[in-house]
Protein backbone atom coordinates (compact mmCIF):
# COMPACT_ATOMS: atom_id res chain seq x y z
CA UNK A 1 0.00 0.00 0.00
CA UNK A 2 1.30 3.55 -1.02
CA UNK A 3 2.20 5.29 2.24
CA UNK A 4 4.67 8.06 1.05
CA UNK A 5 3.47 11.88 2.04
CA UNK A 6 4.22 12.96 -1.01
CA UNK A 7 0.75 12.20 -2.51
CA UNK A 8 -1.12 14.76 0.26
CA UNK A 9 -0.93 18.41 -0.07
CA UNK A 10 -3.00 19.85 2.77
CA UNK A 11 -3.31 23.69 2.50
CA UNK A 12 -0.47 25.25 4.96
CA UNK A 13 -3.49 26.62 7.02
CA UNK A 14 -4.39 22.93 7.45
CA UNK A 15 -4.89 22.69 11.11
CA UNK A 16 -3.50 18.94 12.60
CA UNK A 17 -4.18 17.88 15.72
CA UNK A 18 -4.73 15.02 18.15
CA UNK A 19 -7.88 14.16 20.52
CA UNK A 20 -8.50 12.75 23.66
CA UNK A 21 -11.78 12.92 26.71
CA UNK A 22 -11.72 13.50 30.25
CA UNK A 23 -13.06 10.49 31.38
CA UNK A 24 -10.80 7.99 29.12
CA UNK A 25 -7.42 9.87 30.45
CA UNK A 26 -7.37 12.00 33.42
CA UNK A 27 -7.99 9.58 36.30
CA UNK A 28 -8.04 11.51 39.34
CA UNK A 29 -11.48 10.54 39.79
CA UNK A 30 -12.05 11.62 43.30
CA UNK A 31 -9.55 14.12 43.87
CA UNK A 32 -9.82 17.73 44.24
CA UNK A 33 -13.47 17.74 44.86
CA UNK A 34 -14.28 15.94 41.35
CA UNK A 35 -18.15 14.20 41.78
CA UNK A 36 -18.67 11.05 40.34
CA UNK A 37 -19.99 11.11 36.52
CA UNK A 38 -22.26 8.46 35.38
CA UNK A 39 -19.44 5.95 34.21
CA UNK A 40 -17.69 5.86 37.29
CA UNK A 41 -21.41 4.29 38.38
CA UNK A 42 -21.75 2.05 35.21
CA UNK A 43 -18.31 0.40 35.61
CA UNK A 44 -18.99 -0.86 39.10
CA UNK A 45 -21.84 -2.35 37.77
CA UNK A 46 -20.85 -6.02 37.07
CA UNK A 47 -21.12 -6.81 33.48
CA UNK A 48 -20.54 -3.78 31.81
CA UNK A 49 -17.11 -3.28 31.07
CA UNK A 50 -15.24 -5.94 29.03
CA UNK A 51 -11.69 -6.04 31.37
CA UNK A 52 -14.21 -5.19 34.17
CA UNK A 53 -11.70 -1.58 34.47
CA UNK A 54 -13.12 1.43 35.55
CA UNK A 55 -11.55 5.30 34.77
CA UNK A 56 -10.10 5.69 38.44
CA UNK A 57 -6.79 5.57 37.36
CA UNK A 58 -6.88 5.87 33.52
CA UNK A 59 -3.77 7.67 32.31
CA UNK A 60 -3.26 9.78 34.72
CA UNK A 61 -3.36 12.34 32.63
CA UNK A 62 -4.15 14.29 35.67
CA UNK A 63 -1.12 14.50 37.14
CA UNK A 64 0.74 13.76 34.13
CA UNK A 65 -0.61 16.47 31.75
CA UNK A 66 2.69 18.49 31.64
CA UNK A 67 4.74 16.22 30.52
CA UNK A 68 1.86 14.66 27.92
CA UNK A 69 1.70 18.61 26.67
CA UNK A 70 5.46 17.87 26.12
CA UNK A 71 4.77 14.55 23.97
CA UNK A 72 1.65 16.74 21.66
CA UNK A 73 4.29 19.79 21.33
CA UNK A 74 6.77 16.75 19.86
CA UNK A 75 3.99 15.10 17.28
CA UNK A 76 3.97 19.26 15.81
CA UNK A 77 0.63 19.44 15.92
CA UNK A 78 -0.81 23.23 16.71
CA UNK A 79 -4.38 21.91 18.13
CA UNK A 80 -5.70 19.42 20.78
CA UNK A 81 -8.98 18.37 21.14
CA UNK A 82 -10.02 17.71 25.23
CA UNK A 83 -13.12 17.24 27.05
CA UNK A 84 -14.06 18.93 30.59
CA UNK A 85 -15.07 16.62 32.98
CA UNK A 86 -18.17 18.43 34.32
CA UNK A 87 -18.25 16.66 37.44
CA UNK A 88 -14.74 18.04 38.20
CA UNK A 89 -15.39 21.70 37.83
CA UNK A 90 -19.22 20.90 39.19
CA UNK A 91 -19.52 17.72 41.77
CA UNK A 92 -23.35 17.51 41.69
CA UNK A 93 -23.81 19.24 37.79
CA UNK A 94 -25.75 21.78 39.57
CA UNK A 95 -24.73 24.21 42.44
CA UNK A 96 -21.51 24.71 43.74
CA UNK A 97 -18.22 25.30 41.62
CA UNK A 98 -15.22 23.81 42.11
CA UNK A 99 -12.29 25.68 41.29
CA UNK A 100 -9.92 23.06 41.76
CA UNK A 101 -11.07 21.22 38.47
CA UNK A 102 -10.97 24.82 37.12
CA UNK A 103 -7.68 24.95 37.97
CA UNK A 104 -6.72 22.35 36.24
CA UNK A 105 -8.24 22.89 32.74
CA UNK A 106 -6.91 26.54 33.53
CA UNK A 107 -3.20 25.24 33.94
CA UNK A 108 -3.72 22.78 30.70
CA UNK A 109 -4.85 25.05 28.26
CA UNK A 110 -1.90 27.56 29.80
CA UNK A 111 0.89 24.64 29.08
CA UNK A 112 -0.85 24.14 25.62
CA UNK A 113 -0.83 28.13 24.69
CA UNK A 114 3.27 28.30 26.01
CA UNK A 115 3.59 25.51 23.62
CA UNK A 116 1.64 27.57 20.96
CA UNK A 117 -1.18 24.72 20.62
CA UNK A 118 -4.76 25.45 20.32
CA UNK A 119 -7.17 24.61 22.58
CA UNK A 120 -10.61 22.62 21.68
CA UNK A 121 -12.57 22.14 24.30
CA UNK A 122 -15.92 19.69 24.06
CA UNK A 123 -18.10 20.29 27.05
CA UNK A 124 -19.94 16.80 27.09
CA UNK A 125 -17.61 13.65 26.26
CA UNK A 126 -20.61 11.01 27.53
CA UNK A 127 -19.67 11.96 31.19
CA UNK A 128 -22.72 13.19 32.90
CA UNK A 129 -22.69 14.21 36.66
CA UNK A 130 -23.89 10.95 39.11
CA UNK A 131 -25.57 14.26 40.67
CA UNK A 132 -28.08 15.11 37.97
CA UNK A 133 -28.38 11.66 36.56
CA UNK A 134 -30.09 11.18 39.90
CA UNK A 135 -32.51 13.61 39.24
CA UNK A 136 -33.22 12.50 35.75
CA UNK A 137 -30.73 12.85 33.66
CA UNK A 138 -30.94 13.53 29.88
CA UNK A 139 -34.53 12.44 30.58
CA UNK A 140 -35.25 15.41 32.40
CA UNK A 141 -35.75 18.67 30.57
CA UNK A 142 -33.77 20.31 33.82
CA UNK A 143 -30.60 18.75 32.33
CA UNK A 144 -30.50 21.03 29.33
CA UNK A 145 -30.93 23.83 31.57
CA UNK A 146 -27.84 22.80 34.01
CA UNK A 147 -25.55 21.94 31.13
CA UNK A 148 -26.30 25.83 29.64
CA UNK A 149 -25.53 27.32 32.71
CA UNK A 150 -22.27 25.29 33.30
CA UNK A 151 -21.46 26.10 29.54
CA UNK A 152 -22.00 29.47 30.15
CA UNK A 153 -19.30 29.29 33.07
CA UNK A 154 -17.06 27.54 30.79
CA UNK A 155 -17.22 30.10 28.40
CA UNK A 156 -16.75 32.92 30.85
CA UNK A 157 -13.73 31.22 32.25
CA UNK A 158 -12.10 30.15 29.29
CA UNK A 159 -13.43 31.69 26.47
CA UNK A 160 -11.09 33.96 25.04
CA UNK A 161 -8.50 31.21 26.16
CA UNK A 162 -9.47 28.24 23.42
CA UNK A 163 -10.08 28.30 20.04
CA UNK A 164 -13.45 26.16 19.98
CA UNK A 165 -15.98 25.03 22.24
CA UNK A 166 -18.27 22.45 21.18
CA UNK A 167 -21.21 21.36 23.32
CA UNK A 168 -21.93 17.38 22.37
CA UNK A 169 -19.46 14.71 21.16
CA UNK A 170 -21.64 12.04 19.56
CA UNK A 171 -24.76 12.55 20.79
CA UNK A 172 -25.70 9.94 18.61
CA UNK A 173 -23.84 7.59 21.27
CA UNK A 174 -25.57 9.17 24.13
CA UNK A 175 -28.63 8.42 22.99
CA UNK A 176 -28.34 4.86 21.47
CA UNK A 177 -25.77 3.54 23.37
CA UNK A 178 -26.40 5.00 26.45
CA UNK A 179 -30.34 4.97 26.47
CA UNK A 180 -31.09 2.16 23.35
CA UNK A 181 -29.20 -1.04 23.89
CA UNK A 182 -27.55 -0.15 27.51
CA UNK A 183 -23.93 -0.73 26.34
CA UNK A 184 -22.99 2.73 27.63
CA UNK A 185 -23.71 4.31 30.99
CA UNK A 186 -26.22 5.11 32.19
CA UNK A 187 -27.49 1.46 30.89
CA UNK A 188 -31.04 1.78 29.95
CA UNK A 189 -32.64 -0.56 27.16
CA UNK A 190 -35.14 1.64 25.92
CA UNK A 191 -35.85 2.64 22.11
CA UNK A 192 -38.28 5.34 22.83
CA UNK A 193 -36.55 7.02 25.81
CA UNK A 194 -33.64 7.40 23.71
CA UNK A 195 -35.43 9.03 21.05
CA UNK A 196 -36.59 11.65 23.61
CA UNK A 197 -32.93 11.87 24.81
CA UNK A 198 -31.79 12.95 21.58
CA UNK A 199 -34.47 15.92 21.47
CA UNK A 200 -33.06 16.64 24.63
CA UNK A 201 -29.11 16.94 23.76
CA UNK A 202 -30.35 18.98 20.45
CA UNK A 203 -31.75 20.84 23.12
CA UNK A 204 -29.34 21.56 25.57
CA UNK A 205 -26.60 22.32 22.75
CA UNK A 206 -29.19 25.05 21.46
CA UNK A 207 -29.27 26.22 24.68
CA UNK A 208 -25.68 26.14 25.36
CA UNK A 209 -24.62 27.67 22.11
CA UNK A 210 -26.94 31.01 23.00
CA UNK A 211 -26.33 31.38 26.50
CA UNK A 212 -21.95 30.84 25.62
CA UNK A 213 -23.01 33.70 22.52
CA UNK A 214 -24.48 36.06 25.44
CA UNK A 215 -21.65 35.94 27.51
CA UNK A 216 -18.78 36.14 24.98
CA UNK A 217 -20.50 38.01 22.74
CA UNK A 218 -18.46 38.67 19.51
CA UNK A 219 -14.61 38.36 21.02
CA UNK A 220 -15.95 34.07 21.85
CA UNK A 221 -14.15 31.12 20.47
CA UNK A 222 -15.97 28.93 17.31
CA UNK A 223 -18.86 27.85 18.79
CA UNK A 224 -20.12 24.11 17.53
CA UNK A 225 -20.79 20.57 17.78
CA UNK A 226 -19.17 17.27 17.39
CA UNK A 227 -21.28 14.27 15.47
CA UNK A 228 -20.29 10.71 14.31
CA UNK A 229 -21.23 9.98 10.95
CA UNK A 230 -21.40 7.50 8.68
CA UNK A 231 -22.65 6.81 4.75
CA UNK A 232 -24.82 4.17 4.88
CA UNK A 233 -24.22 1.79 1.96
CA UNK A 234 -26.87 -1.16 0.90
CA UNK A 235 -25.37 -4.27 1.04
CA UNK A 236 -26.99 -5.51 -2.10
CA UNK A 237 -29.59 -3.53 -4.38
CA UNK A 238 -32.67 -4.85 -3.58
CA UNK A 239 -35.52 -2.39 -2.41
CA UNK A 240 -34.88 -4.00 1.28
CA UNK A 241 -31.83 -3.54 1.65
CA UNK A 242 -31.91 0.14 0.02
CA UNK A 243 -35.19 1.40 2.11
CA UNK A 244 -32.93 0.13 4.83
CA UNK A 245 -29.97 1.80 4.31
CA UNK A 246 -31.74 5.36 3.55
CA UNK A 247 -33.48 4.01 7.23
CA UNK A 248 -29.79 4.20 8.62
CA UNK A 249 -28.74 7.39 7.34
CA UNK A 250 -32.06 9.13 8.35
CA UNK A 251 -32.11 7.90 12.06
CA UNK A 252 -28.04 8.37 12.68
CA UNK A 253 -27.01 11.39 10.44
CA UNK A 254 -29.81 13.52 9.22
CA UNK A 255 -31.67 12.84 13.23
CA UNK A 256 -29.20 15.05 14.18
CA UNK A 257 -28.30 17.30 11.32
CA UNK A 258 -31.49 18.16 10.03
CA UNK A 259 -32.67 20.04 13.10
CA UNK A 260 -29.52 21.81 13.74
CA UNK A 261 -29.37 22.51 9.86
CA UNK A 262 -32.84 22.89 8.84
CA UNK A 263 -35.11 23.23 11.74
CA UNK A 264 -37.04 20.11 11.79
CA UNK A 265 -36.59 16.40 12.66
CA UNK A 266 -36.09 14.48 8.98
CA UNK A 267 -39.98 13.05 8.16
CA UNK A 268 -38.44 9.76 7.06
CA UNK A 269 -37.25 8.80 10.75
CA UNK A 270 -39.86 10.24 12.42
CA UNK A 271 -42.16 7.88 10.00
CA UNK A 272 -40.26 4.59 11.81
CA UNK A 273 -39.44 5.57 14.66
CA UNK A 274 -41.11 4.40 18.51
CA UNK A 275 -42.87 8.73 19.32
CA UNK A 276 -44.56 6.99 22.34
CA UNK A 277 -42.40 9.26 24.25
CA UNK A 278 -41.54 12.14 22.02
CA UNK A 279 -42.17 15.20 23.24
CA UNK A 280 -41.26 18.70 21.68
CA UNK A 281 -41.95 22.35 22.87
CA UNK A 282 -42.98 25.66 21.30
CA UNK A 283 -39.69 26.92 20.70
CA UNK A 284 -36.99 23.70 20.73
CA UNK A 285 -36.36 23.84 16.91
CA UNK A 286 -35.70 27.48 16.70
CA UNK A 287 -33.23 27.31 19.80
CA UNK A 288 -31.57 23.64 17.75
CA UNK A 289 -31.49 25.78 14.55
CA UNK A 290 -28.83 28.08 15.90
CA UNK A 291 -26.24 28.93 13.50
CA UNK A 292 -23.25 27.65 14.37
CA UNK A 293 -19.33 28.27 13.77
CA UNK A 294 -17.99 24.98 13.00
CA UNK A 295 -19.17 21.43 12.57
CA UNK A 296 -16.72 18.57 14.05
CA UNK A 297 -17.47 14.94 12.36
CA UNK A 298 -16.15 12.05 13.60
CA UNK A 299 -15.24 9.23 11.02
CA UNK A 300 -14.04 5.73 11.82
CA UNK A 301 -15.91 3.07 9.40
CA UNK A 302 -19.26 3.39 7.28
CA UNK A 303 -22.55 1.51 7.54
CA UNK A 304 -23.16 -1.42 5.19
CA UNK A 305 -26.27 -2.43 5.84
CA UNK A 306 -28.35 -5.34 4.82
CA UNK A 307 -32.03 -6.24 5.31
CA UNK A 308 -31.29 -10.09 5.75
CA UNK A 309 -31.07 -11.90 8.94
CA UNK A 310 -28.28 -12.32 9.70
CA UNK A 311 -27.42 -9.67 7.65
CA UNK A 312 -25.07 -9.82 5.53
CA UNK A 313 -21.18 -8.88 6.42
CA UNK A 314 -19.21 -5.74 4.85
CA UNK A 315 -16.97 -7.01 2.29
CA UNK A 316 -13.55 -5.31 4.75
CA UNK A 317 -11.44 -5.44 1.58
CA UNK A 318 -9.24 -3.08 3.03
CA UNK A 319 -9.38 -5.18 6.28
CA UNK A 320 -11.33 -4.30 10.37
CA UNK A 321 -9.68 -2.52 12.39
CA UNK A 322 -9.13 -4.21 16.26
CA UNK A 323 -12.61 -3.42 17.12
CA UNK A 324 -14.05 -5.17 14.21
CA UNK A 325 -15.21 -1.96 12.00
CA UNK A 326 -14.24 -2.20 8.46
CA UNK A 327 -11.60 -0.23 6.69
CA UNK A 328 -13.56 2.23 4.10
CA UNK A 329 -11.56 5.28 3.67
CA UNK A 330 -13.68 6.32 0.73
CA UNK A 331 -16.63 6.50 2.86
CA UNK A 332 -15.13 9.70 4.28
CA UNK A 333 -15.25 10.94 0.93
CA UNK A 334 -18.93 10.12 0.16
CA UNK A 335 -19.92 11.39 3.29
CA UNK A 336 -18.64 14.94 3.10
CA UNK A 337 -19.58 15.01 -0.59
CA UNK A 338 -23.35 13.74 0.47
CA UNK A 339 -23.13 16.34 3.47
CA UNK A 340 -22.40 19.22 1.02
CA UNK A 341 -25.04 18.90 -1.15
CA UNK A 342 -28.05 18.65 1.62
CA UNK A 343 -26.76 20.94 3.87
CA UNK A 344 -25.89 24.64 1.79
CA UNK A 345 -25.67 26.30 5.00
CA UNK A 346 -22.46 23.98 6.46
CA UNK A 347 -19.90 25.90 8.60
CA UNK A 348 -16.48 24.77 8.19
CA UNK A 349 -15.96 21.11 9.14
CA UNK A 350 -13.44 19.43 10.97
CA UNK A 351 -12.67 15.72 10.98
CA UNK A 352 -12.57 15.77 14.68
CA UNK A 353 -11.61 12.22 15.18
CA UNK A 354 -10.38 9.32 12.80
CA UNK A 355 -8.54 6.69 13.82
CA UNK A 356 -7.83 2.95 14.29
CA UNK A 357 -7.54 0.33 17.13
CA UNK A 358 -4.58 -2.19 16.40
CA UNK A 359 -3.32 -5.27 18.54
CA UNK A 360 -0.05 -3.07 19.08
CA UNK A 361 2.86 -5.20 20.42
CA UNK A 362 5.65 -3.57 22.27
CA UNK A 363 9.03 -4.77 21.47
CA UNK A 364 12.67 -2.91 22.68
CA UNK A 365 10.68 0.22 23.15
CA UNK A 366 9.51 0.10 19.41
CA UNK A 367 5.68 -0.08 18.04
CA UNK A 368 5.43 -1.30 14.41
CA UNK A 369 2.13 -0.21 14.01
CA UNK A 370 2.08 -0.47 10.05
CA UNK A 371 -1.56 -0.75 9.77
CA UNK A 372 -1.99 2.77 11.56
CA UNK A 373 -0.26 4.68 9.28
CA UNK A 374 -2.23 2.96 6.38
CA UNK A 375 -4.97 3.93 7.77
CA UNK A 376 -4.49 7.36 8.74
CA UNK A 377 -2.63 8.27 4.99
CA UNK A 378 -5.54 6.38 3.28
CA UNK A 379 -8.12 8.46 5.11
CA UNK A 380 -6.38 11.68 4.70
CA UNK A 381 -6.72 10.85 0.93
CA UNK A 382 -10.35 10.51 1.11
CA UNK A 383 -10.15 13.89 3.10
CA UNK A 384 -8.37 15.64 0.10
CA UNK A 385 -10.45 14.04 -2.54
CA UNK A 386 -13.84 15.73 -0.32
CA UNK A 387 -11.67 19.14 -0.23
CA UNK A 388 -10.87 18.74 -3.66
CA UNK A 389 -14.65 18.55 -4.76
CA UNK A 390 -15.30 21.50 -2.67
CA UNK A 391 -15.65 20.49 0.34
CA UNK A 392 -14.67 23.04 3.30
CA UNK A 393 -12.47 21.28 5.74
CA UNK A 394 -10.25 23.05 7.99
CA UNK A 395 -8.41 20.62 10.24
CA UNK A 396 -8.04 16.85 11.07
CA UNK A 397 -7.72 15.40 14.29
CA UNK A 398 -6.38 11.46 14.88
CA UNK A 399 -8.08 9.85 17.78
CA UNK A 400 -6.58 9.39 19.98
CA UNK A 401 -3.23 11.12 21.34
CA UNK A 402 -2.51 7.94 23.43
CA UNK A 403 -4.02 4.78 24.83
CA UNK A 404 -7.21 4.73 27.08
CA UNK A 405 -9.74 4.29 28.48
CA UNK A 406 -12.23 2.77 25.80
CA UNK A 407 -15.19 2.96 27.36
CA UNK A 408 -17.21 -0.79 27.90
CA UNK A 409 -14.45 -2.35 25.75
CA UNK A 410 -11.69 -1.51 29.08
CA UNK A 411 -8.00 -1.04 28.27
CA UNK A 412 -7.92 -3.71 25.43
CA UNK A 413 -8.52 -1.61 22.53
CA UNK A 414 -5.41 0.35 21.49
CA UNK A 415 -6.08 3.80 19.13
CA UNK A 416 -3.06 5.79 20.71
CA UNK A 417 -0.44 7.73 18.44
CA UNK A 418 1.64 6.93 22.02
CA UNK A 419 2.14 3.62 23.70
CA UNK A 420 0.57 3.31 27.06
CA UNK A 421 2.02 1.09 29.15
CA UNK A 422 -0.83 0.99 32.04
CA UNK A 423 0.99 -0.79 34.87
CA UNK A 424 4.08 2.13 34.42
CA UNK A 425 2.09 4.96 32.64
CA UNK A 426 4.89 5.01 30.56
CA UNK A 427 4.53 6.72 27.51
CA UNK A 428 6.39 5.39 24.10
CA UNK A 429 5.76 6.76 20.58
CA UNK A 430 4.34 4.23 18.02
CA UNK A 431 6.09 4.11 14.27
CA UNK A 432 2.65 5.95 13.37
CA UNK A 433 3.56 8.79 15.81
CA UNK A 434 6.65 9.13 14.41
CA UNK A 435 4.92 9.34 10.77
CA UNK A 436 1.98 11.55 11.77
CA UNK A 437 4.50 13.99 12.69
CA UNK A 438 7.17 13.86 9.93
CA UNK A 439 3.81 13.90 7.72
CA UNK A 440 2.76 17.07 9.47
CA UNK A 441 6.45 18.62 8.74
CA UNK A 442 5.77 17.76 5.16
CA UNK A 443 2.89 19.69 5.23
CA UNK A 444 3.38 22.70 6.43
CA UNK A 445 6.84 22.89 4.45
CA UNK A 446 5.29 21.62 1.52
CA UNK A 447 8.32 19.48 0.86
C1 LIG B 1 -15.72 7.63 19.48
C2 LIG B 1 -15.61 8.34 20.80
C3 LIG B 1 -14.24 8.30 21.41
C4 LIG B 1 -13.57 6.97 21.19
C5 LIG B 1 -13.64 6.57 19.75
C6 LIG B 1 -12.96 5.27 19.44
O1 LIG B 1 -17.03 7.21 19.29
O2 LIG B 1 -15.98 9.69 20.67
O3 LIG B 1 -14.36 8.63 22.76
O4 LIG B 1 -14.13 6.03 22.02
O5 LIG B 1 -14.97 6.49 19.34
Amino acid sequence: MPTTNSTLDFPPSFHWGVATSAFQIEGAASEDGRGPSIWDTFCRQSGTIKDQSTGDVACDHYHRYVSDVDLIASLNVDSYRFSISWSRVQPKGYGAWNEAGFNFYSNLIERLAEKNILAHVTLYHWDLPQGLQDLGGWLSRETPQRFAEYAAEVARRFGSRVASIATHNEPWCTANLGYGNAQFAPGVADTALSIQVSHHLLLSHGLAIKAMRQVTGDAGPQYGIVLNQWPADAATDTPQDEAEAQWEYARSVEWFMDPIFKGYYPQRALDRMDMSRFHVMDGDMELIHQPIDFLGVNYYTRAFVSAEKPPKEPPGKLGFTDMGWEIYPEGLTALLIGLKHAYPNLPPIYITENGMAAADKITDGVIEDRARIDYVYLHLKALQAAMEQGVDVRGYFYWSLMDNFEWNSGYDKRFGLLYVDYASQERTLKDSAHWYREMIQTQRHGE
